[in-house]
């Protein structure tokens, strides 16, 4: 299990109401609440609501890289068993806004194909096999046109990229002369594969109109914002749609905007005057979502002779479909983990027939660590110095680039608490020298960092004549816990039990959450909880005639001047309040992010050249920490990606027309049990006061950051093979 230490903290830190609450349940390690209803088949899924009437659509995708459409034979499965129509008029080439991009104009169906796999058709059916059937029978002509498939091939033929606020460029200084003035540097190019999510859930909607308004029952991460992009797909108001989603089964990026099955079963719903299910195959999942795109990373760091960081360059190459803004930010933890006075981070984009590229498991971070931790530990290495010798002399006072101090950055502490708890000094820095049986035993570690957000996010909570409070906002809840943390806050600050608390997720009905992504979700939603349950501290303190400093609630009673009442009496007819935090609204010119470190031990066979590894110990500080249990699991989970980042996943495309040729979990290789040892999580004690009034930072995304890069180092350490094209697979080590 895991668990704190007790370190002093930088600053003090002001008190929150969570600390001063009475229920005792922030920081707790409890199970997630809805957990019973999902191993027990309760929980129900997008695809799994009971609607009268139903139809089935099954989507076909395009079968060529790129090129016109001619023909859809539309005729020649109409008159098959069950079949209800086709459809093609609809915008299935989505492009997410939080991508950077809008949907195509609705309705025009599609005649261009921009990748293969691209959906082109709905087939409608009385049941689910009569339309896939239908679906695999349609033929769809086409006149193939010259795409650009090859990244390889193509990779001269670049954009300089430019998304929102990332910057896509950055130069400080003078980092060539830096170079080649140091005591030692590095130069070096590593390239990671393209990825897919590999959610359990595969996308699925279900579309009901009724008096022109649309309901959809949608497997997504972010309904509020997902409702106006579907509404502009169909080309209708967004107070003309309703998106439910209660409970996901995972997203990792897949799900933060809409995907093509929403919108071809919306057109075909309103079109036929039925509600129609479509739920994705997995190869569909694979080919015609979102992908994280492959990226060619040079990294370059020197050093004085006293090994302190006088220049880094972070110059990346990835790609995405034409018109597409997004691009995999590889850099965008470069700017803040790394000090050095001359720098160099670059984004380019080249321009590929690949399926969408969108944010994947931290975009950034994840694939960008796995360049710089590796250079890094390559940069040790030749210099003959601990990775963590090496920090202790870097470690930067303020943001390298802004020159403002940090919120929080207990990144060293991370480290050396780490090494102490996984035996670090043990490890033999020449390579290639432990071994155990057949096996090379090699010890790595990396640093994690990752960007802490926070997105504007509104929640309702009342508390009902009987006394118990109720949480309304389509927040989700992907897998992560934010049913059980969000009933937690409630919990503390009215001073009620969890089982008095009802959290009600995931139906744009309700105010606008920040939704689930970037690892901002449990700060931001939680905050507009704690928000609304602040206001409700005051008209309960107002209620019994103090001021709010001077009232207890506990277990549904408030006590203040000796005084005593049930809060179902003190709250009459009931009460209610709205909570909101937005960006601004935490005014600090400090820079923020949650950090950790990784360690890992790894077996390499001598004969065979399999790594398996053996043991990985992450430590992490995110500021407060409000369910130990959930923060864990979140971590475990980053881990595990980066077992799979390092070793296993590699979404490969055919190089002469796009096509995803491992559209399955069969072929496309996600960490399982058996790949997974014992892992282990701690966090650091921290309040960061900066980031939210939570004093809570993102944790959802920073196990993955670096932890890759750990394995590789380890690899290293136990080989002396240096493998800089992920993943990390035998025949690279044989
Ligand atoms: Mo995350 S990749 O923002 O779901």
């Amino acid at each position: 299990m895991s668990d704190t230490n007790n370190l002093v903290m930088d600053l003090p830190v002001p008190s929150s109401l969570l600390d001063i609450g009475a229920q005792g349940l922030i920081g707790k390690p409890l199970s997630r609440s809805e957990g019973p209803l999902k191993v027990t088949g309760r929980a129900t899924y997008s695809a799994e609501y009971a609607i009268p009437d139903l139809a089935y659509g099954y989507l076909v995708g395009a079968k060529f890289g790129r090129g016109k459409i001619t023909r859809v034979d539309a005729d020649a499965v109409r008159g098959l068993p069950g079949v209800i129509d086709v459809i093609t008029d609809f915008a299935t080439f989505i492009r997410n806004p939080q991508q950077g991009g809008e949907s195509k104009a609705p309705a025009q169906g599609v005649k261009d194909v921009q990748y293969f796999g691209e959906i082109v058709a709905i087939v409608l059916a009385e049941s689910y096999e009569a339309a896939r059937d239908a679906g695999e029978r349609l033929v769809v002509e086409y006149e193939e046109a010259e795409g650009r498939f090859d990244f390889e091939a193509l990779k001269a033929d670049s954009e300089k990229g430019t998304f929102n606020n990332i910057p896509g460029y950055f130069h400080q200084g003078d980092l060539d002369r830096a170079v080649a003035d140091a005591h030692a540097s590095v130069d070096v190019v590593y390239t990671t594969p393209s990825q897919n999510s590999a959610a359990m859930e595969p996308h699925a909607s279900i579309a009901v109109w009724e008096e022109g308004t649309l309901t959809l029952y949608g497997s997504y991460q972010m309904p509020s914002s997902d409702k106006l992009q579907l509404a502009k797909a169909l080309g209708v108001s967004a107070k003309k749609v309703r998106i439910i989603a209660v409970y996901i089964g995972g997203g990792f990026g897949s799900k933060l905007g809409v995907a093509p099955e929403s919108v071809a079963a919306a057109v075909a719903a309103k079109q036929l005057g039925r509600p129609i299910k479509a739920v994705m195959t997995r190869p569909q999942v694979f080919e015609t979502t979102v992908r994280r795109a492959s990226t060619e990373q040079r990294v370059r760091f020197s050093v004085d002779a006293e090994a302190r960081l006088t220049g880094v360059g972070h110059e990346t190459k990835t790609s995405n479909l034409p018109g597409e803004s997004f691009f995999e930010p590889a850099g965008v933890g470069t700017h803040f983990a790394y000090p050095g006075d001359n720098r160099v981070i670059n984004h380019d984009i080249v321009r590929l027939n690949l399926l969408l590229a969108g944010s994947m498991r931290a975009p950034g971070e994840a694939s960008g660590m796995m360049a710089t931790e590796a250079a890094l530990d390559e940069l040790c290495h030749k210099i003959g110095l601990d990775p963590i010798e090496f920090w202790r002399r870097n470690e930067p006072k303020e943001a390298p680039e802004e020159k403002v101090p940090w919120s929080t950055r207990q990144l060293l502490r991370c480290m050396e608490e780490g090494a102490e708890r996984f035996g670090w000094d043990v490890r033999n820095p020449e390579p290639a020298q432990v071994r155990d049986g057949e096996w090379l035993v090699g010890m790595g570690m990396a640093a994690a960092v990752r960007s802490n957000m926070l997105m504007k996010s509104a929640a309702t909570v009342s508390i009902d004549p009987d006394g118990r409070a109720t949480i309304a906002t389509d927040m989700t809840d992907i897998g992560t816990g934010t049913y059980t943390i969000l009933g937690q806050i409630a919990g503390e600050l009215l001073g009620l039990p969890l089982d008095r608390i009802s959290v009600n997720l995931g139906d744009t009905n309700s105010p606008p959450g920040a939704g689930s992504g970037g690892s901002w979700g449990a700060g931001s939603s939680g905050s507009s909880v704690y928000l609304a349950c602040e206001r409700l501290r005051e008209r309960l303190a107002a209620a019994m005639g103090c001021v709010p400093d001077e009232l207890t609630l506990k277990d549904g009673i408030a006590t203040a001047r000796n005084r005593q009442i049930a809060l179902a009496e003190l709250v009459g007819e009931g009460l209610e309040a709205t909570g909101q935090i937005a960006p601004g609204d935490m005014e600090t010119q400090r820079k923020q992010a949650s950090y950790g470190a990784h360690f890992a031990e790894v077996g390499v066979n001598a004969t065979t050249g399999e790594v398996r590894v053996r043991r990985m110990l992450g430590v992490f500080s995110a500021g407060r920490i409000l369910n130990a249990k959930t923060a864990r699991s979140q971590c475990l989970g980053g881990m595990t990606f980066g077992i799979g980042a390092a070793l296993t996943e590699d979404l490969v495309h055919d190089p002469r027309n796009g096509k995803v040729v491992n559209h399955d979990l069969g072929e496309y290789h996600v960490p399982v049990n058996a790949d997974v040892p014992q892992l282990e999580v701690h966090f650091l004690t921290e309040r960061d006061q900066f980031a939210n009034p939570l004093q809570a930072k993102g944790i959802g995304e920073l196990g993955i950051s670096g932890a890759g890069a750990a394995i590789g180092n380890a690899v290293f350490n136990a080989t002396g093979i240096r493998v800089r094209d992920y993943p990390i697979t035998l025949d690279k080590l044989l």
